[in-house]
């Protein structure tokens, strides 16, 4: 009997085991991160009617021309052949597969405070769409940027890939907030403005670029009331995540235009938490947009 009883509780061992060892893909839960990372658009070469996902789009910066990688699932020109890890380390360390170090054009800095839970159900999502072949298309970079090498320095240096931990004293929306806007939805990347070597200026975090990514200009988006968007409540922050429209009656366009496709996907909790985190911000004083005349555009009736 103890002997049955031995070789029982080994046989369930043995299935937790393996049942902890194979991962079940999770794509569903995959395609709200998908969502909340603004569809990885950078990826997908919208103005030359390019494949979804498949790379290739041209990201001009000051140190020359990113092209965007192939992320569908092809095993030889996009990720199909990553493993599980080899994706957790290309978001969280900017390192590939063959131990190649990514310029931080790709936003892994952002990514790395991503919990691995998240990324791997990410990579889940992306597996399950159709996978497109497309080379790579090499970077223009100007040297001294074009050294790979530099990629390396920069990682280095300034890297510290570290997930984000909740912070106890704030209401949990905020912290969710905190979590997608920091790292899944990635907004700093565009809104903070760089320093000569491309890194995210704390100084001005989230307080809008002159020339952000596509050498266009990305908003003050700190609660200031000036410069920013301190006269902005958060629904009116929900409002322009989902439709795209500013309290104004603009639209937003370019990248922002293609991210509010995605961003619209959200749970509205979702995009409340981001709204709220937003508008808990420090306040900074950073005029990017050409100041208006006060006589035409304050206008009152
Ligand atoms: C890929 C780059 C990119 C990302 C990521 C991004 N933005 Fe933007 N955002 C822009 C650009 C570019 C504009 C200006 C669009 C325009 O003028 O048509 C903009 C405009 C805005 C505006 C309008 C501000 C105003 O004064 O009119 C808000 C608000 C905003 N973004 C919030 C966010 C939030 C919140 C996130 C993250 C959830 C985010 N953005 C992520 C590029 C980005």
């Amino acid at each position: 009997m103890k002997h049955r009883l031995f070789g029982l509780s080994c046989l369930i061992c043995l299935l937790l085991f393996t049942c902890a060892q194979a991962r079940t893909p999770n794509p569903i839960a995959g395609e709200q991160i998908f969502h909340a990372a603004g569809g990885c658009g950078c990826h997908t070469d919208v103005e030359n009617g390019g494949p979804l996902l498949a790379g290739g789009r041209p990201l001009p910066t000051p140190f020359g021309v990113f092209y965007a990688n192939n992320i569908t699932p092809d095993p030889t020109t996009g990720i199909g052949s990553w493993s599980d890890e080899d994706f957790v380390r290309a978001m969280r360390e900017g390192i590939g597969p063959e131990g190649q170090h990514y310029f931080p054009s790709f936003p892994y800095p952002a990514f790395s405070k991503m919990s691995e839970e998240d990324l791997l159900h990410l990579k889940d999502y992306l597996f399950s769409l159709p996978p497109i072949q497309q080379n790579n298309q090499p970077h223009e970079l100007q040297f001294p940027f074009n050294l790979r090498l530099n990629a390396w320095f920069w990682n280095v240096l300034f890297h510290d890939a570290k997930p984000i931990t909740p912070d106890p004293s704030r209401s949990a929306s905020w912290n969710r907030g905190r979590y997608l806007t920091e790292a899944v939805a990635h907004c700093a990347e565009c809104h903070t403005p760089r320093n000569q070597l491309g890194v995210l200026r704390s100084d001005l975090a989230y307080a809008g670029a002159k020339e952000g990514p596509e050498g266009k200009l990305t908003p003050n988006i700190t609660p200031d009331k000036e410069t920013g968007i301190g006269g902005w409540n958060q629904d009116d922050l929900v409002y322009a995540l989902q439709t795209g429209m500013v309290p104004n009656g603009d639209f937003l366009g370019n990248l922002m235009g293609m991210a509010i496709e995605h961003y619209q996907e959200l749970p509205d909790e979702d995009l409340e938490a981001i709204a709220e985190y937003i508008l808990s911000l420090p306040p900074i004083v950073n005029q990017v947009r050409e100041k208006k005349a006060k006589s035409t555009d304050d206008f009152d009736w």
